[in-house]
């Protein structure tokens, strides 16, 4: 499957069918992940959890026990390496049918922590369930779902600008950027609060965060102190 068209059609699975994941297709997502370089050539650890066995829950997921984490150390840039390493492997897993979701907060995170056995200085942002996805979404996945308005994204023109911040850029004026920036545009997002901002100066494209108060205090009381991957 082509990259871009898993990135149209991924959405985030929380009601999985039951089914276990096959032996074949967790190998092969750990062994993808494990293969990946990241960006600052920071390492990360990966494992496949079975929640059954090992005690964890996360209230959004149903029909599946098996998710992936990946934890690494504390260092700069580790947010930008996990992200980029993270929707690698849920785009991966998409091209072969399987469902996931980015879960930073709504899960039991000291139970996780303990099954990645995550040591001072590391630090476990996401973790994902892996199954097949349902037929029929859970009552409280379509509800979520309406809340954050999951299916739709902001603007082109909301996101990207041309020079400065005072032009917006249309999708015909980002020519050859246009997949690029529209690819960034679908990617998943905290609450679906798509907090990315790019500026395309000439040959550059200078990227920034929209800061936002609220996600900002709700990610800090979810957390342990000692998870703390700060949304600045
Ligand atoms: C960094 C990050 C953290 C997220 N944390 C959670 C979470 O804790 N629980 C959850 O149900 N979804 C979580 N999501 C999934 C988002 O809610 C979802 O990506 C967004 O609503 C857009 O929907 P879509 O993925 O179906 O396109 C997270 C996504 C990202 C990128």
């Amino acid at each position: 499957m082509d990259v871009l068209e898993c990135i149209r059609t991924r959405r985030s699975v929380r009601t999985f069918d039951e089914t276990p994941l096959t032996p074949e297709d967790a190998a092969a997502v750990l062994s993808f992940a494990e293969k990946l370089e990241t960006p600052y050539d920071i390492p990360i650890t990966w494992k496949l959890l079975d929640a059954k066995r090992q005690g964890l829950k996360s209230p959004v997921i149903v029909g599946t026990d098996t998710f992936i984490a990946g934890k690494m150390p504390r260092v700069p840039h580790a947010e930008e390496a996990f992200g980029y390493a993270f929707e690698k492997v849920v785009l991966f897993a998409e091209s072969r049918g399987i469902g996931t979701t980015w879960i930073a907060g709504t899960m039991d995170r000291p139970a996780f922590e303990r099954a990645m056995d995550l040591r001072d200085g590391e630090v476990m942002p996401c973790v994902s369930p892996l199954g097949y996805p349902a037929r029929k979404m859970s009552m409280r996945e379509t509800i979520m779902r309406k809340g954050v308005k999951a299916d739709a994204r902001l603007p082109f023109e909301t996101l990207f600008f041309s020079g400065s911040f005072d032009t917006p850029l249309s999708p015909e004026a980002a020519g050859t950027l246009f997949d690029a920036l529209e690819a960034v545009r679908l990617g998943p997002s905290a609450v679906n609060k798509q907090p990315w901002r790019a500026v395309v100066c000439g040959d550059t494209v200078h990227f920034y965060e929209k800061h936002n108060k609220a996600l900002r205090w709700r990610t800090l009381n979810w957390r342990p102190r000692r998870a703390g991957f700060p949304l600045r």
